[in-house]
């Protein structure tokens, strides 16, 4: 499974891309937002630093707009990838930039048939909200599971499953169960999966042992 940073925080990403693990960054207007920082600039930040997929979320509602919007941001770094909201317009502007060849990742996906009218737009990512379901008494790894076998059921279809709306370590272990393409992780949750009191308890003894060795 790929992992990809869910935020729009350029130090972030620089420590975590260190780390060698991550394939790609998401970013939505309000991580963009949050940073305080200018979109565009953001963005080319972004891809000198991760190099796959960077995507960059148009705020226009109709796909005129959107593809309007989208120009410019691809042209930015081959690596941007345009988030379109999962609603008619988004499907039309989905269709229309893949049919250019730029990657769409097809955002605020909450159920299978919207995940299955993305992949027949072209969408290079689904993006289920999998936290903002749960949020609301619903199981959102449900969707997963059935994002992901359906696409399963038709291999012409070429959209990778991307789980968003990422809330903790436990949703990434079983996105990796499940079998979805990636899972897009805010930083705090990358520190929840590396971390393990075991292993800094470990770490700790052999330390110690190391260290009384030296001085018998
Ligand atoms: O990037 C989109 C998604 O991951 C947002 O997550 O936490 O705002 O529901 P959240």
């Amino acid at each position: 499974m790929q992992i990809f940073l869910d935020t729009a925080e350029v130090e972030a990403i620089r420590t975590y891309a260190a780390w060698g693990v991550i394939d790609g960054v998401t970013t939505n207007p309000s991580l963009i937002a949050k940073s305080g920082r200018v979109f565009e600039e953001v963005i080319a930040e972004i891809c000198a630093i991760v190099d796959g997929p960077i995507s960059a979320e148009v705020t226009a509602l109709d796909a005129p707009g959107m593809i309007a919007q989208a120009e410019p941001l691809v042209g930015i770094h081959p690596n941007v990838t345009i988030k379109v909201p999962l609603t008619p317009e988004g499907l039309k502007a989905t269709e229309t930039l893949a049919n250019r060849g730029i990657a769409v990742n097809v955002t605020l996906c909450f159920s299978a048939t919207q995940a299955l009218l993305a992949a027949k737009a072209g969408a290079a990512f689904i993006s289920p909200f999998i936290g903002r379901l749960d949020d609301r008494g619903e199981r959102g790894m449900a969707l997963i599971e059935d994002i992901v076998e359906i696409y399963g059921n038709y291999p012409q279809f070429t959209t990778e499953v991307l789980v968003a709306s990422v809330r903790n370590a436990e949703h990434v272990r079983q996105a990796a169960l499940v079998g979805a393409d990636i899972c897009t992780v805010p930083p705090k949750i990358m520190d929840a999966m590396v971390t393990h009191d075991l292993t800094d308890k470990g770490l700790a003894a052999f330390l110690a042992d190391w260290e009384a060795a030296q001085g018998s």
